[in-house]
């Protein structure tokens, strides 16, 4: 089979790139090894920046965000004693949506089926062929156990950090830090105690208390790395929550409810560079993770997409490569500042145990907190830059 563009990975980078594409008047096939039920449900990132809002309602995609989304003008940063609310909105003009990624990932899955979109769930044994020629292919198994051949002018390799795109690219030079730490995450049947996210510095660790909707709450527990999620109890997870979140501090309370899912989650900042092998581009996680504090994975996958669509659009519909020669260097720039953004947070939030980082953090929170350049500074990157910085 023959396409324009063959596009690996039916994440939140593969999908928002077929649709863009298919705007642009250009063909895509779309290949996933899981099923079309696993991408839809699968639980991560929860938070949209204001640029990713604009581009989704841009593209057709905003209408269940904007009426089951939830806008929130900012965040609580907190620590023992003290919960500061950051108003971004206030401070730059921009806000934040909570929109689950898999309400994302359900909405742009109902626009490309509308769409006709062909999409290959469940294949196995990708191999990427001859990406620096101007004839790359790809090999899979289809689903029925047939070995196809996907012809196309270019591979986006939206595959995230385990997929076969990544290793695809020789000689990249790799950024690797592996923090000593990780998320315990829960989803609760629990109506949120916040209005807005709380980031919390405690001594025990972070932790984050977010939401999905009016009846469902999402919150983090920094733990050791290897925590196994079985070894904690229910209780054992509300109690700790309600002490790092301050449960009885100026007559707050954290209201507990049954929980529904528990996961750990491993953090690392990765960036590979560059992201452009030939006609192999890569996108989102493929070419970089991000530590989830700054809530920076999805939106940065959204923003090297509307790089890489408009790109390739201009090379197959103008025969203009500018921006597709540009796209590495377009794409890391906002990379790397979300790159150390992320870093930042998560370093100004987790605990190590040491009594002079303590102190350290301690002093940013109050500088962050107190000072309306720090806090704006917090604002810009949190809300986020505006796609093309
Ligand atoms: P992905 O969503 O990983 O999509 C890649 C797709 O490629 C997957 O569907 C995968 O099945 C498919 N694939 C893999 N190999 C192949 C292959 N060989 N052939 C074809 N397809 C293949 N970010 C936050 O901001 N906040 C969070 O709380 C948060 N939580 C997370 C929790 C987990 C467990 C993980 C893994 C990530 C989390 N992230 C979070 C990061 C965020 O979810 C990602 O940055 C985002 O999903 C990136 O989108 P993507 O499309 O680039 O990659
Ligand atoms: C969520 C995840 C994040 O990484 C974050 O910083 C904020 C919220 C969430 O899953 O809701």
């Amino acid at each position: 089979m023959r396409t324009q563009v063959a596009i690996i990975g039916a994440g939140p980078a593969g999908l928002l790139l077929s649709h863009l594409l298919a705007q642009g008047g250009v063909s895509s096939v779309v290949l996933e090894t899981r099923s079309e039920e696993y991408v839809a449900a699968r639980i991560r990132a929860g938070i949209l920046e204001h640029s990713s809002v604009e581009l989704l309602e841009s593209v057709g995609l905003g209408s269940r965000l904007r009426a089951e989304g939830d806008q929130h003008r900012g965040i609580y940063l907190q620590w023992p004693g003290e919960r500061h609310h950051l108003d971004f909105v206030d401070l730059t003009g921009r806000s934040v949506w909570v929109y689950g990624q898999t309400e994302v990932q359900k909405d742009l899955i109902a626009a490309r089926h509308a769409d006709g979109q062909e999409i290959h769930y469940e294949v196995s044994g990708v191999e990427l062929h001859d990406v620096t020629s101007d004839r790359p292919y790809v090999i899979f198994t289809d689903k029925s156990g047939q070995m196809q051949r996907l012809d196309a002018a270019f591979v986006a390799g939206c595959d995230g950090s385990f997929g076969p795109s990544r290793q695809a690219v020789p000689a990249a030079k790799a950024y690797e830090k592996v923090y000593p730490y990780s998320w315990f995450g829960i989803l609760a049947d629990v109506a949120p105690s916040t209005d807005e996210l709380i980031y919390a510095w405690h001594p025990n660790g972070f932790a984050l208390h977010s939401m999905r909707s009016d009846s469902v709450s999402r919150l983090y527990l920094q733990v050791p790395n290897g925590t196994d999620p079985r070894s904690w109890s229910d209780d054992r997870i509300w109690e700790e929550l309600s002490t790092r979140l301050g449960h009885g501090q100026n007559g707050w309370k954290l209201n507990p409810g049954p929980i529904t899912d528990k996961s750990v989650l491993p953090m690392r900042s990765y960036v590979q560079t560059p992201m452009r092998h030939g006609n192999l581009f890569l996108a989102g996680d493929a070419a970089h993770i991000v530590p989830p504090t700054g809530a920076k994975g999805l939106n940065l996958a959204i923003a090297d997409v509307a790089m890489l669509g408009k790109a390739l659009i201009a090379s197959l519909k103008e025969k203009n490569p500018a921006l597709a020669d540009r796209y590495s260097d377009d794409a890391q720039r906002r990379v790397w500042r979300c790159t150390h953004f992320s870093w930042w947070m998560t370093t100004m939030l987790h605990t190590s145990g040491d009594p002079f980082d303590a102190e350290l953090q301690l002093s940013q929170l109050r500088w962050v907190a107190g000072s309306r350049a720090g806090a704006t500074g917090l604002a810009e990157n949190y809300a986020g830059l505006p796609i093309g910085y």
